[in-house]
């Protein structure tokens, strides 16, 4: 299905809060996804299908030539289909041309999906903060991938 990432404006903000809400047990806060929309350091986008829906985002930072993963998720039943890794791509692509050499990240130690797509993309473990997440409380495992590291697409895989 052709699915289009672009720039997540004020009007998208309904659909990534239900689609925040649906994926994270302790899910961020409507004024914190809505802050996103100005913070100066992000870039936040939106993936949608064919017709129009908004089917995920991520939200990643610059900060000097240090790039974080904010935020990312794609609505439960259109996981498995490549719009993570799609998501991903186009925004860590566009900190690397905007001077990112290195892109970090946390996840929870038991987020095998997520944990998979962040090893496709080239990066590795670096670091555990024990406890760090709450609902159950998990230690957050530290992940890092430096840009001469990141696994372009290819599509002879
Ligand atoms: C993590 C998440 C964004 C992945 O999105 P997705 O669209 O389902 O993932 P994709 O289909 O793009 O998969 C890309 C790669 O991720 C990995 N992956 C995806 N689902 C996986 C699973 N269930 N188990 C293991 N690896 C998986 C694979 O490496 C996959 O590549 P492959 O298809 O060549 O094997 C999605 O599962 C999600 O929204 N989870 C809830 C929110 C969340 O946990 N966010 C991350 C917080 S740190």
């Amino acid at each position: 299905m052709p699915v289009t990432v672009r720039q997540a404006g004020r009007e998208d903000l309904p659909a990534i809060i239900a689609i925040e809400e649906a994926s994270f047990s302790v899910p961020w806060s409507h004024q914190s996804l809505a802050a996103e929309l100005d913070n100066p350091v992000a870039k936040y986008y939106v993936l949608e299908g064919e017709t129009g829906q908004v089917l995920g985002y991520a939200d990643v930072w610059l900060i000097a030539d240090e790039g974080q993963l904010a935020n990312i998720a794609i609505h439960p039943s259109a996981r498995g289909h490549g719009y993570g890794e799609t998501l991903l791509r186009t925004a860590m692509e566009a900190l690397f041309q905007d001077g990112c050499t290195s892109m970090f990240l946390e996840v929870r130690q038991s987020n095998a999906p997520a944990q998979g797509l962040y090893r496709k993309l080239g990066y590795e473990g670096v670091a555990v903060r024990k406890d760090y997440y709450s609902q159950p409380v998990e230690d957050a495992c530290i992940m890092q991938c430096q840009k001469e590291n990141y696994q372009w697409f290819s599509h002879s895989r």
